[in-house]
């Protein structure tokens, strides 16, 4: 079934959407960095709905649906058992609740580590039925030639090194990564292989500041940090964490927010009035016209 849709306009609760405007492509993102160098940082954030979208996307330059929704809305223990229905389903509210910033998808764990085959397969279905711009998948040098597989048929990549979620049981934790010289040379040379196997850009996770600035330096395409360095050529956080949807706020995340406190007292406030019968009143409800 085609998730594909436009925003209903006159059904959606939402202000009638801005006039669209002309969307960041991929070459538009990569000539942000010239000659080694990002002027102005790129702006990403993740979102997983269409009306998170609409407010994020004005502000952005690329919204992100990372697997990350797995915890942050499905409750899930991590992102391994997401898959790519759910992608897909987040990935179509996104791109209908946006029009400025590129969105890019996660390829979910499971979807693209077997062969080219099943990458660009699933990759296809995420481009076709989302109508996203990009895929994002994890892995270095161990994924180089899928990018390049992919890149070659159409679909921009961009990678993901460093901390990679998907490989948790194998790093066993989410520690920062890079500590030690093997370490830092080997995700030196993740993030070259991904480059030059043609990712668009590279999301850099949860590494030593040092690593963060020798890699922004060293490669051609954008490198953006997350838990990295305010040095990479542009940054990325989950929404919900800075905006303070969660108790426990990871080192990297600064939290503009506390919605979690607001959404808190606005059901506390409201759970009173209907227990009080102070809600509705007569400005809420439906009587006859005099
Ligand atoms: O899934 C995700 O949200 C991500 C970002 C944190 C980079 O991959």
């Amino acid at each position: 079934m085609s998730t594909t849709f436009t925003l209903d306009t006159s059904t959606s609760r939402a202000n009638p959407t801005p006039a669209p405007m002309k969307r960041l492509t991929v070459p538009a993102i990569q000539r942000r960095k010239v000659e080694g160098k990002t002027d102005e940082p790129l702006v990403m954030l993740t979102a997983y709905t269409a009306r998170q979208a609409q407010l994020l996307d004005p502000h952005c330059d690329m919204l992100l649906v990372g697997d990350s929704l797995g915890q942050v809305i499905y409750g899930l223990p991590s992102t391994l058992p997401v898959t790519l229905d759910m992608m897909i389903a987040h990935g179509a509210a996104v791109v209908r609740g946006s029009y400025h910033s590129l969105v890019l998808v996660d390829m979910p764990f499971g979807s693209y580590e077997a062969s080219h085959a099943q990458a660009f397969a699933s990759a296809s279905r995420v481009m076709a039925e989302t109508g996203c711009a990009a895929v994002k998948l994890e892995g270095g040098r161990a994924m180089a030639d899928t990018i390049a597989f992919l890149t070659q048929r159409g679909i921009p990549v961009m990678a993901h090194v460093g901390l990679t979620p998907q490989a948790v049981n194998a790093l066993g934790g989410y520690g920062a990564r890079g500590k030690s010289q093997e370490e830092h040379a080997k995700i030196m040379d993740d993030a070259r292989a991904v480059a030059s196997a043609g990712a668009f850009a590279v999301v850099l996770e949860g590494v030593l500041e040092d690593l963060a600035v020798a890699i922004t330096d060293s490669l051609d395409i954008p490198v953006i940090g997350i838990g990295a360095s305010a040095h990479c050529d542009g940054q990325v956080l989950v929404a919900e964490d800075m905006l303070g949807m969660f108790e426990r706020v990871p080192r990297f995340v600064k939290r503009y927010e506390n919605i979690a406190e607001t959404i808190s007292n606005a059901a506390e406030r409201y759970a009173a009035e209907v227990r009080d019968r102070s809600f509705p009143t007569a400005d809420q409800v439906y009587r006859p016209k005099k």
